[in-house]
């Protein structure tokens, strides 16, 4: 594979009882793309990165997913994260209740075992607050009383503070009104800038278009 492909999936067949999900797909992602991925309701784009995730693991499929030159085997999604490859559902994930710098290193917490160290927490949360320009948001802000847009930059926040190298957003902007889906849309252009490779899934052609000319359509 090519150097500039970060990213390639062969022959990926995806079945569930009854229903084949996925036959024999094909997608290469270029490293450093804005990579939009359509297709109509039930076409499998979700289970795609799914599959590529970990969400499906390694055996429930048939092909290869190729990233950075190896063949994977993810059994989890901690092992794909592991590997720099996060994925932002449509249903956001966040734990209301908690606070937005608890929420961001939920799951991979700062500190010894047993002592979480809660002062360089806020001070890395603050950090990644930043990096989806939502620093005016104080992070011991409980996630509950954001929107549903700044609740999805601090999932993104999340994702960059595990060191993210490809992110996937699946039909981020569904819930979004206009002017948080633009907000959005520039953070991703943004990224990219900073070497961040993007697969963007979406129905919305218009801002599919709007994000960047040089986006990469693979209908499924
Ligand atoms: N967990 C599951 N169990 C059974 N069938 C599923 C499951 N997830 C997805 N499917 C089926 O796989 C197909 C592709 O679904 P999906 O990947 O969600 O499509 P898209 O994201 O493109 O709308 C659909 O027919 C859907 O019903
Ligand atoms: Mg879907």
């Amino acid at each position: 594979m090519a150097d500039d492909y970060v990213l390639e999936m062969k022959d990926i067949t995806k079945r569930f009882p009854g229903v084949v999900a996925l036959h024999d797909i094909n997608f290469k992602v270029k490293r450093g793309e804005i990579h939009c991925l359509i297709g109509e309701n039930g076409a499998g784009k979700s289970t795609l990165m799914k599959v590529l995730s970990g969400v499906w693991k390694y055996g429930t499929y048939e092909g290869d997913i190729i990233y950075n030159g190896e063949i994977q085997q993810f059994k989890s999604i901690a092992d794909s994260e592991e590997q720099g490859i996060a994925i932002i559902y449509q249903e956001l994930a966040l734990i209301p209740e908690l606070s937005i710098y608890e929420n961001i290193f939920f799951g991979h917490e700062i500190g010894k075992p047993y002592s979480i160290d809660w002062n360089e927490t806020i001070v890395r949360a603050s950090a990644a607050l930043k990096k989806v320009r939502l620093s005016h948001i104080d992070p011991s802000t409980k996630v509950k009383t954001l929107g549903v847009g700044n609740q999805q930059l601090v999932e993104i926040a999340k994702a960059l503070s595990k060191n993210v190298k490809v992110l996937i957003l699946d039909e981020p902007t569904a819930a979004l009104n206009e002017d948080d889906s633009a907000n959005l849309l520039e953070l991703i252009r943004q990224l990219k800038e900073q070497g961040v490779t993007c697969i963007m899934i979406s129905h919305k052609l218009k801002e599919l278009i709007a994000i960047d000319l040089n986006c990469w359509i693979s209908p499924l």
